[in-house]
């Protein structure tokens, strides 16, 4: 460990919380930064936490309640920041933990809560405690904080298991041995530079304990847990045998995923918040089966929210739109958790291009497809989702409508999934190119520095200086459905929706005094007009109390 980084800045009031509803986060909108790509405050063309801090009104005004930021620690960057080589340091490329305490007593002085990303299924290989298992060699105790195992065949060349990587390959690496020859294999479920810690371990969560009080006395709001459904694993590792790695992967309970074992460690986090004042929370990316299963991260004495990728991976599909909220609100009201819904991440293409597409490609997909088309549905999506019961999760640049940048040249890629040919992923970089600020300028305003990947032509016209005051643009769109959302308490409130008749294709729910109507055809439906239009995704007409709802359009009515 560094443990000269050990010391945060001492906290002091200022940072330590952010007026408000205990429970803030049932209803919250949070909004993701992908530090990488948000802002650029020294111009070296790669965003950076001085540059979120200078954007922070942005988001303020926008409305959200608080903000995720992805990874900033320090990493030797070989997946993007998810390779953290020192959980209490912030990565040079992305400044100092002073300038990470200036960015949540800002965050805290505009009334915004900051979350951060926690890594703990794996660190980077270049994180103090590997490189020691690494030179003490095998039988060493240092090796038992992670899975180190002999390999079969006469000469162990062979992979403990049958296990892959999510990244493509096999889960494991074998090592050289400090006397230079071949030698045991270590486990990673994702990139050979991220190899999996061994929970079984009890310095593991000694360790993850003190980087969660760290944070917490920096004055953080919570964290999100990546993947959180990994860390357990089965007993002996046992191989996956006939069976496909990829058509199991989030269909099924796997020998590395989804273990009940890990809500044990989630209990003992959640005694360590609790001592922490200022309704502090953990949301988890676990990726289960079913949001049944999702269900069991967020009991009362685990997390607080678990994301909703099963909502992620559907279809514009009235129909299928109904039952995956049916099913998400069935699940979660036994564990007494608010229900998340979430459209775009820095992991899976944006929304605006899945829905360009002809459903069922997947969350990865390469191509641009009707872009119009995709814009609407996206725009449609955003105000259906916010419109319902719990919280909402918004990815850096939906606001824009930004599509994903589908034809990145080979060369800038980075993605490390890309590189070793997963086939279900690797194209995550179009997610995650700068997004644009102003109309002009050598990056649109992310930075003086350029960008670190390229920008298309047209992003000018897709800037927050674009589309500031324009009416009908999309940034003004999420502006007002979230000042829709404060205003009103019977959005994101409660955890029913009343579905009301509508033709095929249509969704229509009321909540309260609150209607939203979904219209995910490709036609325009009449319905009728259920009071006064708050807001619409597209242009209403209506008359003689009817309402004339274009394709691919949601409104919200207040009958008040
Ligand atoms: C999570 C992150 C993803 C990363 C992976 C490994 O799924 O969201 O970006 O590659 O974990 O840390």
């Amino acid at each position: 460990m560094s443990q000269q980084h050990s010391a945060a800045p001492a906290p002091t009031s200022a940072v330590s919380a952010v007026e408000g509803r205990p429970d803030w986060w049932r209803d919250a909108v949070i909004y993701q930064v992908y530090p990488r790509s948000f802002a650029d405050g020294n111009g070296d063309g790669m965003g950076d936490l001085e540059g979120v801090r200078t954007r922070l009104p942005y988001l303020r005004d926008l409305g959200v309640d608080a903000v995720w930021l992805s990874p900033f620690y320090a990493s030797p960057q070989a997946d993007a920041g998810y390779d953290v080589a020192d959980y209490r340091a912030v990565d040079p490329m992305f400044g100092t933990l002073l300038d990470a305490d200036a960015l949540i007593r800002d965050a805290h002085a505009l009334g915004l809560r900051i979350i951060v990303d926690l890594v703990p299924n794996h660190s980077s290989d270049q994180y103090e405690w590997f490189k020691r298992a690494l030179a003490e060699g095998p039988g060493s105790p240092s090796r038992d904080r992670y899975h180190f195992r002999p390999g079969k065949g006469k000469n162990g060349e062979q992979p403990p298991n049958d296990w892959e990587s999510i990244f493509g390959g096999p889960a494991w690496t074998r090592v050289t041995e400090p006397d230079g020859t071949p030698g045991e294999w270590y486990l990673h479920l994702f990139a050979p530079e991220q190899p999996d810690f061994n929970w079984e371990h009890p310095a593991v969560g000694d360790e993850f304990r003190s980087i969660l009080r760290f944070w917490l006395d920096m004055g953080v709001d919570g964290f999100r847990i990546d993947v959180a459904h990994g860390m357990v694993k089965a007993e002996g590792l046992p191989d996956l045998g006939d069976h496909e790695q990829l058509t199991l992967l989030g269909n099924d309970v796997m020998p590395f995923f989804d273990q009940d074992g890990v809500h044990d460690i989630y209990r003992e986090w959640r005694l360590v918040l609790d001592e922490y004042s200022g309704d502090r929370i953990f949301v988890a990316e676990a990726w289960t089966p079913t949001v049944e299963r999702t269900a069991n991260y967020v009991r009362p004495d685990e997390l607080h929210q678990a994301f909703n990728f099963q909502y992620l991976a559907t279809h514009w599909d009235a129909a299928e739109l109904r039952t995956v909220v049916n099913r998400t609100l069935d699940a979660m009201r036994p564990v007494g958790a608010p229900a998340t819904w979430v459209l775009s991440n820095h992991d899976v293409t944006r929304h605006a291009t899945r829905f360009a597409n002809p459903a069922g490609l997947g969350t990865q997909i390469r191509l641009a497809g009707d872009r119009e088309v995709g814009l609407r549905r996206a725009r449609a999506a955003t105000l259906l989702m916010l419109a319902l019961p719990g919280s909402a999760y918004v990815y850096q640049g939906e606001e824009l409508g930004l599509p994903d940048v589908v034809d990145l040249p080979d060369e800038v890629r980075q993605d490390p999934a890309y590189f070793r040919g997963a086939g279900q992923d690797g194209f995550r970089d179009g997610c995650r190119v700068p997004i644009p600020w102003t109309r002009t300028g050598p990056s649109y305003g992310f930075g003086d520095g350029g960008s670190w990947l390229p920008q298309p032509a047209d992003w000018g016209g897709l800037s927050v200086e674009a589309q500031t005051g324009e009416p009908g643009s999309t940034l003004e769109l999420y502006r007002a459905a979230l000042a829709v959302r404060r205003e009103r308490a019977d959005l994101g409130a409660g955890d029913a929706v009343e579905w009301l008749r509508a033709p095929e294709g249509v969704l229509a729910f009321r909540r309260g005094e609150f209607v939203c109507v979904a219209n995910t055809t490709g036609e325009s439906v009449p319905m009728p007009a259920y009071g006064r239009v708050l807001l619409a995704s597209g242009e209403i007409t209506e008359a003689a109390g009817e309402a004339k709802v274009p394709a691919d359009t949601t409104v919200w009515w207040s009958a008040s």
